[in-house]
């Protein structure tokens, strides 16, 4: 390694130790689920997976992955357009159209990358995309190649403003395109855009809307089938990406949804589909059989409902204050971020996982422990996850 190199990470990482924020890894030697084994810790309630429906472990989404595996292959050994194309992407696709609400959907080996392929492709020197302050980091950074590669413009509007919103989409009236794009329910605060304001402003100023719906797939609405569903606008999304790395079985991957050209427009030009393997086939098998899995136990759905308002409620009676929502992700701010890493570890040392998130991946001075609930956790389970934030917040002097 380059000596100067070494030398800088070196000390870069020893000032992360020093300041609180170094991330340890902790190793699973179990199945993923709402109670785990842990190297070193034994039992441990996790609760911080996105596994909100525990399909990741359910028997039949596992033995599709197994089939796919006999059937197809470890490998895709090709991108798409040249040979890495198989029958059960084309079945996947079509589930995943069907299920949240669009004519045509195209994968991909990450939501990261179906975010990273969109604008890039879909937008032009002439074009604008504006997307929402607090939008994942993958659109970040997409826009921020889109902006490189197509030449596009950018905007960002405060998270949620919908004034901010109209005052950006006025100002982009002289643009050929215009994107709105947004997550349906945003990852860090646990809250739901605004999709019926977000939907009415693009329809008055001509404008796309694009929603990453990756924590809401599987989660809102009665069915599952996200925010659109959550507020009646099943169809009227322009693009949905979406990730297969959460509800729908957890283990990798993502999509695209939208019109049958658009997704035909993706898959001729979108640099990600046309550079990188396909999807593997274990995975697009256990993806289609949770997209089934729900399709016919949409209880599951409520059962994860009812489960978040649960908890949400009881760390409200506790004395913590979580920030307001509905979604099972319900975060707790603590400022710092030492001291989010800090209570995760005392957490964890009550055997409940729940990561402490600090800058980078909040803005400085709003890290938070953020816990995410699942249908696959019961009562009890949540009763203790609740009992050792009793202990530790008592010890942190927060409640
Ligand atoms: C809103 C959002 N978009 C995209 C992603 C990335 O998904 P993937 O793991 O499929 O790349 C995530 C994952 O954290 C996310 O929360």
């Amino acid at each position: 390694m380059h000596a100067g190199t070494e030398q800088r990470v070196r000390a870069d990482l020893e000032r992360f130790r020093a300041e609180g924020v170094y991330k340890r890894l902790n190793h699973l030697e179990s199945p993923q689920g709402p109670r785990v084994r842990m190297e070193g810790r034994g039992e441990v309630l996790i609760l911080s997976s996105n596994n909100y429906l525990g399909l990741s472990g359910a028997a039949d989404v596992v033995a599709a992955g197994k089939q796919a595996l006999d059937r197809f292959g470890a490998g895709t050994a090709s991108v798409r357009f040249i040979c890495g194309t198989f029958t059960i992407h084309r079945e996947l696709e079509r589930a995943l159209a069907a299920f949240v609400g669009t004519e045509a959907s195209l994968s991909s080996v990450s939501c990261w990358n179906a975010n990273e392929g969109l604008f890039a492709t879909l937008l032009g020197p002439d074009d604008i995309v504006i997307s929402d302050q607090l939008n994942h980091a993958s659109i970040i950074d997409a826009m921020r190649l889109a902006k490189a590669i197509s030449k596009c413009e950018t905007a960002v509007y405060r998270h949620s403003d919908m004034a901010d919103l109209e005052a950006k989409l006025r100002a982009a009236q002289d643009r050929r395109t215009r994107i709105v794009v947004t997550d349906g329910i945003f990852s860090m605060e646990g809250d739901i855009a605004k999709l019926p304001d977000i939907v009415d402003l693009a329809r008055r100023y001509d404008a796309l809307v694009v929603m990453d719906d990756s924590h809401a797939t599987g989660v809102l609405g009665q069915t599952g089938r996200g925010t659109a569903e959550h507020f009646g606008l099943l169809g009227q999304v322009d693009v949905i990406t979406s990730t297969l790395g959460k509800a729908l079985g957890g283990a990798a991957g993502g999509f695209a949804a939208s019109s049958a050209a658009v997704c035909d427009f993706l898959t001729q030009r979108a640099r990600p589909q046309l550079f990188s393997n396909a999807l593997p086939c274990t995975v697009a098998g256990s993806a289609l059989a949770a997209v089934r899995h729900l399709e016919a136990r949409p209880e599951l759905v409520l059962r994860l409902h009812q489960n978040a308002r649960y908890f949400r409620e009881q760390l409200l009676a506790r004395g913590f204050k979580p920030l307001a929502g509905e979604t099972p992700i319900i975060p707790v701010i603590l400022g710092e971020t030492a001291a989010a890493i800090r209570m995760s570890e005392m957490l964890l040392d009550e055997g409940v996982f729940v990561t402490g998130f600090g800058y980078p991946v909040v803005p400085q001075g709003e890290a938070r422990v953020r816990c995410q609930v699942s249908a696959g956790h019961t009562r009890d389970d949540l009763d203790r996850a609740l009992a050792a934030f009793d202990t530790v917040g008592r010890r942190l002097g927060l409640v």
